[in-house]
């Protein structure tokens, strides 16, 4: 299954109930106006169609919403599977509502509900490290964000571009289908709402794309930006394409924007070293320093991810060892404290016998025979995703165990590549 149930309950106790677009759209527009999110009625069609897809819910104060929070659904690749993933995608208070708890235990009551319609993993991107991790999501590795000239592409020898077709909001659906079948890695995600991608391109008014369709009319590989002034930068939002020849037939269509945009800016795309494909990076660096339109390397984790299903996740750990590491599993999951005692999923805290190995898998209970493993949800979910090696773990997030295990651990899960989104969120 890689699609979970829509099926929402909502928690009376504290005035939760879905967003309602003709009753609550003012005070949520006001909201997010606080936020700083928007600020003129030209984006209001994004706001619209982003609330339309989905899963929205809002908590009252005072008769009016004051907190929303949102959720779609989509897809996380695990190594070769895909298992069912749900988004947080916003998560707002306004200025009134703001520390009484309620972000935290509307967010808490939106992961449960789309963890108990069978969302096995969560995700988000983070406004900041810490709040996200009270509800047990923990931090991805870093991705790249490089700002360099695109007139400094130096591609191999045969990669060029066609003349592409404009991409404009009325080629949104054909972008989304396009997103979801492109050259996808370990950690990968998709979002099954195309009003997903219409939004993102209603959003900023004058952003612009250019792409490739193929003789069926299937849109097979583009990007789409945000536009900079005269000389950019061009902010890419995403790069897709099946193929690492379509990457290529991209790149060398940015390069031929480079006699005129001095800058791009764009996360470097999973299993391309974007900086090979750079002249001299190193002196660029150094000379342009400190210059609006120079060249950077910049990183950060921005997004977090938690497992809210255990035996799936850990049913789709196919290890190509030989042997197999049997281990006690004691988790807590901080998202219980924010739940009300009768929700439908309540975490995933508990005692577990683990196995890892060709068959992973876990059974509640404890083994006395075999060495304990005790940690958070936040920290085992980063261990399983491949964000970070056991030992770092050990030294920075508390997995806590034998030294013997830890390393054990570091060993069985070292062929599990780095995780990447490639959607921003
Ligand atoms: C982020 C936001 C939703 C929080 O709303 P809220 O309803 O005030 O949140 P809550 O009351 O549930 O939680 C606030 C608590 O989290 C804590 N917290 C906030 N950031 C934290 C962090 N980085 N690490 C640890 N704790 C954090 C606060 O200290 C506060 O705890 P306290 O009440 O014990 O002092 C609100 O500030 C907001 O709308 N910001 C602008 C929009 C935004 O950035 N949204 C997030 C998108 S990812």
């Amino acid at each position: 299954m890689t699609r979970f149930r829509r099926g929402v309950s909502y928690d009376a106790t504290m005035n939760e109930r879905p967003y309602d677009p003709d009753r609550d759209r003012p005070a949520v527009q006001r909201v997010w106006k606080e936020c700083g999110w928007i600020s003129d009625d030209a984006q209001h069609p994004a706001f619209d169609t982003m609330l339309s897809a989905g899963t929205a819910r809002v908590v009252d104060m005072h008769g009016e919403a004051e907190c929303l929070v949102t959720t779609h659904g989509g897809q996380v690749r695990y190594l070769h599977d895909d298992l069912p993933f749900s988004l947080v995608s916003a998560v707002t208070t306004g200025r009134v509502g703001r520390k009484q708890g309620i972000a935290g235990r509307l967010t808490a009551r939106a992961v449960a509900a789309d963890a108990a319609n069978g969302a096995a993993v969560s995700g988000l991107g983070m406004f900041e490290q810490g709040f996200y991790d009270q509800l047990g999501f923990g931090s991805g590795p870093y991705e790249h964000l490089l700002l360099f000239d695109p007139g400094d592409l130096r591609l191999p020898a045969g990669v060029t571009a066609r003349a592409p077709r404009r991409l404009t909001a009325a080629d949104g659906p054909a972008m989304h289908a396009n997103r979801r079948i492109r050259r996808r890695g370990h950690g990968g995600c998709n979002m099954d709402d195309p009003e997903v991608t219409q939004a993102e391109v209603a959003w900023e008014k004058d952003g612009f794309g250019l792409g490739y369709y193929d003789d069926g009319n299937t849109l097979t590989h583009h990007f789409w930006s945000e536009p900079g002034g005269e000389h950019g930068p061009y902010r890419i939002r995403w790069l897709c394409g099946r193929t690492t020849a379509d990457l290529m037939e991209l790149l060398a269509l940015l390069r031929a924007q480079g006699d005129q945009i001095r800058q791009v800016r764009m996360e470097e795309p999973p299993g391309l070293q974007l900086q090979d494909l750079i002249q001299r990076p190193i002196r660029r660096q150094v000379t342009t320093r400190g210059a609006p339109l120079g060249q950077q390397l910049r990183f950060l984790a921005w997004w977090q991810m938690r497992i809210n299903d255990l035996p799936a996740c850990l049913a789709a750990t196919r290890l190509r060892t030989a042997s197999s590491l049997r281990f006690n599993l004691e988790l807590t999951d901080p998202i219980a404290e924010r739940l009300p005692a009768n929700a439908p999923w309540r975490g995933i805290g508990g005692s577990y016998v683990a196995t890892l190995g060709a068959a992973s898998g876990v059974d509640p209970g404890h083994d006395d025979a075999l060495p304990t493993l005790r940690t958070t949800v936040n920290t085992f979910s980063r261990l399983w995703l491949g964000s970070a090696p056991a030992s770092g773990l050990a030294a920075t997030a508390g997995l806590d165990g034998p030294p013997e295990l830890i390393e054990s651990l570091e060993e069985a899960l070292r062929e599990i590549p780095v995780p990447h989104p490639d959607w921003e969120f």
